[in-house]
């Protein structure tokens, strides 16, 4: 019997991977590239088109060394939401880089759109709120500040996308414009009810609605790589979603309460709650989890945290007092406490369930004795507790397990300290690669190399459950303390 093998592409926000799975969901392969961030201003974050294609050739080529071809039957992909590209129809060059999720230029544009009074309306139709997180603003931004080049996409020539519709059109030489529910359900652009493009939106952000890719499920016959371009492959792409919505197909969330947290550049934390858009008023994003061929639309609950992975990044990268995110683990562990010192890592403003684009990072608490081993336990300690202030407003998580993946969730310290202060076991899978898993997953579906989602849930194996062990009490004191922090990082940039 011949092998069938699906090629994964998650093109995330410091680099792409490309994995090769098997039909019984192990990794067979895996390539990586990181691309170039850039920070032209404070609190703004680009990336350059053409280097997230390269990286995406990159770590194709690399993987493809590993395996046998013929045994690829399919490609997914899953990307970094919310980024905004423009690229032109016909050269598929871009004018300019993109914006970037992180990026917070337009805090004063989603003030001026609350001030005029959009905000409920804005998120009664999207489930989103206003923040510079979200795509809306950011083509806002381009068109205010840059008519000459939003006069070609007004024209036709330049399309708009997220990095999915981005890479589906570099690896289709332009032939498919085209995005899913998930990624358009950030962009502030998608009613979430019908999960259509919406005319009242469009019109009130100022983006021509044709200037959008078309809404495809997230498997099923999508698009057809073109050999010329893309490494020599001609596969169906038959799966598709962003990274956080995927990493939920990937953990085979598949059932209303099912729940993950997946810790990369940020963490975010998803309940799938099925075929109900449930709302919720203490700050967590409705969104739209992925749409089946027949139609059949599945939504989540998400808690969105911006900086977390990223903290890490900054310790070893800005502060430069670690050589790698990994040895965070054993420096961290080589005190047990703190000793008072809390690092609110609001590096690009606060995310769930605070929300404030204005704050930025904090420490606090430093004293004669404080080593940098305090300020690295310090940067795990706010990823945990990042994570229980979005579950604490999570409804209906009760005790079921919390299903962790990415690249932190090997981090076994991490993991005690986030089952210490969800207070439930934090289960961890053999495979944390779940963003690029899950694509997998959509695409295997999407070309029959699995029938049904009950194939996928056989896949799933524990690698190792964490339960809590601390004392409760400290733990929410511990907690207390932080909460503290919060409020004193508020508002700093204002
Ligand atoms: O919403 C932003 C998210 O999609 C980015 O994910 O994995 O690149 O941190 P990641």
């Amino acid at each position: 019997m011949t092998a069938a093998n699906v090629l994964a592409i998650d093109a995330g926000t410091t680099g792409v991977t490309a994995l090769v799975v098997d039909e019984r969901g192990s990794v067979l392969a895996k390539g990586y590239q990181e691309f170039a961030q850039h920070f032209p201003k404070p609190g703004w974050v680009e990336h350059g088109p053409e280097e997230i294609w390269q990286a995406t050739l990159e770590a194709t080529r690399a993987v493809l060394a590993q395996v046998d071809q013929a045994s690829l039957k399919a490609i997914g992909i899953t990307n970094q939401r919310e980024t905004v590209l423009l690229w032109d129809r016909e050269t598929l060059g871009s004018p300019r880089r993109a914006i970037v999720w992180q990026d917070r230029r337009t805090a004063d544009i989603c003030d001026r759109l609350r001030a005029a009074g959009h905000e409920d309306r804005v998120t009664e139709l999207t489930g989103l709120r206003l923040d510079p997180y979200f795509s809306g603003t950011k083509l806002m931004w381009l068109a205010e500040n840059e008519p000459q080049t939003w006069a070609l996409v007004q024209a036709g020539r330049y399309a708009i996308g997220t990095v999915d519709s981005y890479l589906i059109a570099r690896m289709t030489r332009g032939t498919w414009h085209v995005t899913d529910v998930s990624n358009a359900s950030r962009t502030l652009l998608l009613d979430l009810t019908t999960g259509e493009w919406s005319d009242e939106l469009c019109s009130l952000f100022g983006v021509p609605r044709e200037a959008l890719p078309d809404l495809v499920p997230n498997w099923g016959e999508i698009a057809t790589s073109d050999p010329a371009t893309y490494c020599g492959l001609s596969l169906p792409i038959a799966g598709l979603a962003g990274d956080q919505q995927s990493a939920l197909f990937g953990q085979t969330c598949f059932d209303v309460g099912d729940a993950k947290c997946t810790y990369g550049t940020g963490s975010f934390i998803l309940t799938n709650t099925g075929s109900t858009l449930e709302r919720s008023a203490a700050g967590l994003l409705s969104t739209a989890a992925w749409r089946s061929p027949s139609g059949e639309l599945t939504y989540a609950l998400e808690g969105a945290i911006f900086v977390t992975g990223a903290a890490v990044q900054w310790l070893r990268d800005g502060l430069q007092i670690v050589g790698s995110a990994a040895e965070t683990a054993a420096i961290a562990a080589s005190i047990d406490d703190t000793e008072g010192v809390v690092f609110v890592p609001a590096l690009t403003g606060l995310g769930a369930p605070h929300w404030d684009p204005h704050a930025r990072g904090m420490i606090i608490g430093i004293t004669r004795g404080t080593t940098r081993a305090h300020i690295v336990r310090a940067t795990l300690e706010a990823i945990a507790f990042e994570v229980r202030d979005v579950l604490d407003t999570m409804p209906g998580s009760g005790d079921l397990p919390l299903r962790v993946d990415g690249g932190a969730a090997a981090n076994d310290l991490l993991c005690q300290i986030q089952a210490d202060q969800v207070g439930r076991a934090v289960q961890r899978p053999r495979i944390v690669e779940t963003t690029g898993l899950g694509a997998a997953f959509l695409a295997g579906l999407g070309s029959g190399v699995w029938d049904s989602v009950d194939d996928l849930r056989e896949t799933w194996q524990l690698d190792r459950e964490f339960q809590p062990t601390a004392d409760a009490a400290d733990a929410d004191a511990r907690h207390q303390r932080w909460l503290k922090a919060v409020e004193r990082s508020k508002g700093w940039a204002q």
